[in-house]
């Protein structure tokens, strides 16, 4: 059954099925140097399809967003351990940029992770994507360390997180 989060204008927000997993893999083509194994979209999927959440136009799949969950140190609370939501990747078409739909994407992924019971949600996202970086600041996301030449290529990540109220 498809779970519809939210409409904005002609865009659909939903949760992912297995059948949305072909074309998340073309948009990631399309839109991220950062690829992953047929197997590991199919993980996520099941692991926490509460957070793999796609945008639809008119029948065309034109964003995502994929998670999963970590049990590990806290990015807050010195020498905390805590369960941590961890955005994997996310991409809107960039014929569809600007539109809010990355926006919503992330705000329904937080509402994803928040019923697995996380403490905490965290990305990695390129020190140059400006974009990207302040969108999830938008979203109350803050930059915790650098991790450098975090990419292939070489480039540094900024660790970004959010904490929520219990
Ligand atoms: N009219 C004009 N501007 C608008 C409108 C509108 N109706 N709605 C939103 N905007 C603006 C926002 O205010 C924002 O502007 P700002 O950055 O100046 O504040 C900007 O558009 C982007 O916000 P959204 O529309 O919500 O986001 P978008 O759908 O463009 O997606 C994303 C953002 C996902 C980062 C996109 O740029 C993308 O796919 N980039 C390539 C892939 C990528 O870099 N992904 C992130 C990698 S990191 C990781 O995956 C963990
Ligand atoms: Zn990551």
């Amino acid at each position: 059954m498809q779970v519809i989060l939210r409409q904005i204008n002609d865009v659909i927000i939903r949760r992912a099925e297995p059948s949305d997993l072909i074309p998340v893999m073309e948009i990631n083509l399309k839109t991220l140097p950062e690829h992953y194994s047929d197997y590991f979209y199919e993980s996520l999927l099941a692991e926490i399809p509460e957070a793999f959440i796609v945008a639809e136009v008119n029948g065309k799949h034109v964003g995502y967003v994929m998670c999963k969950t970590e049990y590990g140190f806290s990015n807050f609370k010195r020498l905390g351990f805590v369960k941590k939501g961890h955005v994997v990747s996310i991409a809107v078409l960039e014929e569809f940029r600007k539109k809010g739909i990355g926006k919503a994407l992330v705000e329904e992924s937080i509402n994803g992770v928040k019923l697995k019971k996380c403490d905490e949600f965290y990305l990695e996202v390129r020190c140059s994507n400006t974009e990207a970086v302040r969108l999830y600041e938008k979203l109350g996301f803050v930059i915790k360390q650098q991790l450098n030449a975090y990419y292939r290529d070489g480039e540094d990540a900024y660790l970004m997180a959010i904490e929520f109220e219990k």
